[in-house]
């Protein structure tokens, strides 16, 4: 064992809250603990990017710039870390190149250090422009493999394609398992092969969906990984990432202490422990997604997806149909060559599999985005798809093989000239939120600029009129 201690980034920001609660912590919720928690002493605090942004303009009536610009403020000295889908940024599509470079370009502004990067289908002409735009403005990028099973994705493909990575420039290269599919021992293997194989430090990113979380996190800390992330205890495992408290009291005293004090996470998840109360009395916290699911090692569904898929059976009345929505899934993915189950594929096949169930036939009803992915316009597929469920969805569309943004336009200015037609947005970053949701955004902003556009610093923003873009 390498002696040296092992570093923790916190979730208690991002991914704990958005796996079991809906994405619905609110900043006033962080507030009060925000200057504990940059005390602590985290590789990096996960606080912005994955479905933060939507959800704070779509529900919680926040502008997700001001949110970073906020924690910010309070935490000075720990690196703040969001999550990035490639080129598909926050949003679920293709974006264009300028699109991506000026919301790298923002999002390192105002106050983000770390990016990770993540493309689903692990297309690595979907990172570039995000990992090139990120070094560009001095931000830390850290890249992704969405980690998965199937019989494309063994042991030597994730090697290969760290490799791939670290030569384009990822300063970190994070295993991302999504849904705790990555058993101890197959952890402890793989991070042993990256760790002789590249060169930059390796971060894993699991959660505790299956029970296995923190067994795998102890046997990669014994192959020699270098960060790993943890969420306090409050809304810490099942679908969320496992807990720091408990990897932090494992290390103790050992070659790989991580050197963060027990009484100081305690006095800091006191605080969330009264958020999480809360979000149980509200019914935004389901106790469901607590529980450990031994069937996600068959099914390989996401802890996010989980949530998703019971609130949109909710919606339909069709609760009983759970585990065969979850049986649904793995047939679905087959038939689409593969895709690793982060977002947005996540949710183009959950979606797909509740259609297919509560239709009561395969492929009758098939959302836009899965004829987007059987088209080729997320990149890609690992493996090849069933042609008889293609043909069934697509017909005859064209299927593209070259990067999707090698078709698109550069479109920043298109988004600010329909601001400015629309006479909305006050803001710079308004552009860029209007780009990812437009929909969201305008209802957002017509709320938001009923207040001024002065920040809580006092600080005037440009209005849209100053935009030279
Ligand atoms: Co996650």
């Amino acid at each position: 064992m390498e002696n040296k201690k092992l570093f923790i980034t916190d979730t208690i920001l991002r991914d704990a809250h958005q796996s079991q609660a809906a994405t619905r912590m609110k900043l006033e919720d962080m507030l009060p603990a925000l200057e504990k928690l940059d005390k602590i002493g985290y590789w990096s605090v996960e606080c912005w990017g994955g479905a933060t942004f939507d959800s704070c303009m779509r529900f919680l009536n926040e502008d997700p710039w001001e949110r970073l610009r906020t924690i910010k403020k309070h935490m000075p000295n720990t690196k703040l870390q969001m999550l990035l889908r490639g080129q598909n940024l926050l949003g679920y599509k293709h974006y264009s190149d300028d699109v991506v470079d000026a919301f790298v370009k923002k999002s390192i502004e105002n106050g983000i250090d770390v990016i990770r990067i993540f493309d689903a289908l692990n297309d690595v002409r979907n990172i570039e422009q995000a990992l090139k735009s990120c070094k560009k403005y001095g931000g830390i990028a850290e890249v992704a493999l969405s980690y998965t099973i199937s019989p494309v994705h063994n042991e030597d493909y994730f090697v290969n394609l760290a490799k791939k990575l670290e030569k384009m420039g990822a300063d970190v290269i994070c295993i991302k398992d999504m849904a705790n599919l990555l058993l101890p021992y197959s952890a402890y293997s793989l991070v042993k092969r990256l760790k002789e194989s590249v060169k930059v430090p390796i971060h894993l990113h699991t959660h505790n969906t299956t029970g296995t979380g923190d067994m795998t996190y102890l046997m990669a800390t014994e192959a020699g990984v270098d960060i790993v992330d943890c969420a306090l205890s409050p809304f810490a495992n099942g679908t969320a990432n496992p807990a720091t408290e408990a990897l932090v009291a494992t290390l103790q005293g050992t070659e790989r202490d991580t050197g963060l004090d027990l009484e100081a996470l305690s006095d800091v998840a006191a605080h969330f422990r009264t958020v999480a109360d809360r979000m149980k009395a509200e019914g935004i916290l389901d106790p469901k997604v607590l529980n450990v699911d031994a069937k996600t090692l068959l099914y390989q569904v996401p802890g996010g997806m989980l949530s998703n898929t019971i609130s949109q059976l909710k919606q339909a009345g069709k609760e009983d149909k759970y585990y065969d929505v979850l049986a649904e899934v793995p047939r679905v993915r087959k038939d689409f060559g593969y895709p690793p189950l982060v977002t947005p594929t996540s949710q183009i096949v959950g979606t797909q599999a509740v259609m297919n169930v509560i239709s009561g036939e395969r492929y009758k009803m098939v959302p836009k985005e899965s004829k987007a992915l059987l088209r080729g316009e997320y990149g890609t597929l690992p493996a090849p798809v069933n042609e008889e469920v293609r043909k069934k969805c697509i017909g005859d569309d064209k299927v593209i093989t070259c990067r999707p943004a090698d078709l698109i336009e550069p479109e920043l200015k298109k988004y600010a000239v329909e601001l400015k037609e629309k006479g909305i947005g006050k803001y710079e970053e308004d552009v860029l939120s209007y780009a990812l949701f437009p929909q969201v955004a305008e209802k957002f902003f017509a709320t938001r600029d009923k207040k001024s556009n002065i920040d809580e610093n006092g600080v005037r923003h440009l209005v849209v009129e100053d935009l030279s873009v």
